[in-house]
């Protein structure tokens, strides 16, 4: 089967996209990473993947005048690299209806939290201050809501007594490591189907 050229946005660390990137060196995702895209020239994202030879860019926010303008650039970069999925990995800018709809149920991200709860930005810390003794993360398709779309995958992680927004972070990410490449394994292998809100994973014989 033909590999499915992903195209990553990603803010920060990248912590993700390295275990998306070991995940198709192990042989466990038919993906080819079509381009990097951070829109912080400061993301370690891009000094992790540079040294990784994979291939980088960054459109930086600030030189561009409108969200418009930057997300035409960013959608322009990805057609070019012939990107078919486009996975945000801590990409920590909420994309406009244009982009949503140029990309039309082909852009992932996950959030770490058990959507619904806990939408937005600082999700650990809204679930340590909540009291709740289960968080986890959830892997969805992107609509045009915060963190609203329907939901591929999710896993579930205790919340700790003694848990601060960081130990409770520590713990999810592990998580997101492994969640993360299997909702992508299972969107190139042609085997999610989205019904409305529900995503149906078709079994293999
Ligand atoms: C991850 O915890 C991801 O779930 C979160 O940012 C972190 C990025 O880490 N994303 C969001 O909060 C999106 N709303 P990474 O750069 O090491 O992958």
């Amino acid at each position: 089967m033909n590999k499915t050229v992903i195209g990553v946005l990603a803010s920060g660390r990248g912590s993700n996209l390295q275990a998306i990137v070991d995940a198709i060196e192990a042989g466990r995702l038919n993906a080819k990473i079509g381009a990097v895209i951070s829109d912080n020239p400061e993301a370690n994202v891009l000094k992790r993947m540079t040294a990784a030879d994979i291939p980088t860019l960054c459109i930086d926010r600030r030189q561009f005048v409108s969200r418009h303008e930057f997300e035409a650039a960013v959608a322009e970069e990805l057609n070019i690299r012939h990107v078919e999925l486009v996975v945000l990995a801590g990409f920590m800018r909420i994309l406009t209806a244009y982009f949503i709809d140029r990309f039309a149920g082909k852009i992932m991200n996950i959030h770490p939290a058990l959507l619904p709860a806990f939408p937005g930005e600082n999700a650990q810390q809204q679930a340590v201050d909540y009291g709740a003794k289960v968080s986890g993360c959830t892997v969805h398709f992107v609509d045009e809501g915060m963190d609203t779309g329907p939901i591929i995958l999710q896993e579930a992680v205790p919340v700790l007594e003694d848990d601060t927004a960081e130990t409770l972070s520590d713990r999810i990410l592990h998580a997101e490591h492994i969640l993360y490449p299997r909702a992508l394994a299972l969107y190139c292998e042609g085997r999610l189907k989205v019904e409305g809100r529900r995503v149906r994973i078709i079994e293999t014989e």
